[in-house]
């Protein structure tokens, strides 16, 4: 243990995990780590310098190469969780974009993406407490956290929220699709797949809101006086 506490928030994509993860940092006063948006910088590189997505050493050594910096936005930024930087610029919306949304998955499962995020993402957990999520936060990043939860939600939820989100209704199918894909990616590759911690508090978005959510967190981190 690294005398800090750490929560790991895992779950599939759309389940709520940056939502849950922001406020719960806020309730016990600890720093918010968003590891996916640690994977998307990564890929904005190689889509920008025409590196190939499925060549893991190429990649394993872009990212030793560029500076990826997940920050604090500054106040008049309410639109935004967290502010990502890739080489000193801001790229926060630019990891949002659909064609970083279709490449992530094949970065992120490579061993050598994997093996260069693992020593920045525990770096980063070491500094104080912190929520930190992703994928694998419990299963393999920080396998000692105070507390490990699993956030899911059926697939038609999810993507019924991000529907709602981007204002674009008409687009649910076309999200539906784009879930399932990415489910099927994350829990299927080799390296670090997606699944649940034996350990893991698991909530279900579908059923609960963010507040009830982050009760049951805090509830847990009381319970077993972390
Ligand atoms: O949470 P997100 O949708 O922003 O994550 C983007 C992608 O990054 C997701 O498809 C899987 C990958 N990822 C991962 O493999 N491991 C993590 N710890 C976080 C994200």
């Amino acid at each position: 243990m690294t005398g800090t506490r750490a929560v790991a928030i895992d779950g599939p994509s759309g389940a709520g995990k940056s939502t849950v993860g922001h406020a719960l940092a806020r309730r016990i006063d600890a720093t918010f780590i968003d590891t996916g948006l640690m994977y998307r910088a990564l890929t904005l590189a190689a889509v920008e310098r025409g590196v190939d997505v499925e060549d893991g050493a190429a990649l394993g050594a872009l990212a030793g190469r560029c500076q990826v910096a997940v920050e604090r936005p500054a106040p008049d930024q309410r639109d935004r969780l967290e502010t990502v930087m890739l080489d000193g610029r801001d790229v926060t919306r630019d990891v949002r974009r659909p064609r970083i949304d279709r490449a992530v998955s094949a970065v992120s499962r490579h061993a050598e993406v994997r093996a260069a995020m693992l020593g920045v993402q525990r770096e980063a957990a070491r500094r104080g407490d912190a929520v930190m999520v992703g994928r694998d936060i419990g299963t393999v990043v920080l396998p000692d956290a105070s507390l490990k939860v699993y956030l899911t939600a059926d697939a038609q939820t999810r993507a019924l929220r991000r529907a709602v989100e981007m204002g674009r209704p008409e687009r649910y199918e076309e999200y539906l699709d784009e879930i399932r894909r990415r489910d099927d990616a994350d829990s299927g590759r080799e390296v670090a797949p997606l699944r649940q911690a034996d350990d893991a508090l698991v909530l279900d978005t579908a059923r609960l809101n963010v507040d009830e959510c982050v009760d049951a967190i805090v509830a847990r981190l009381e319970e077993i006086g972390a």
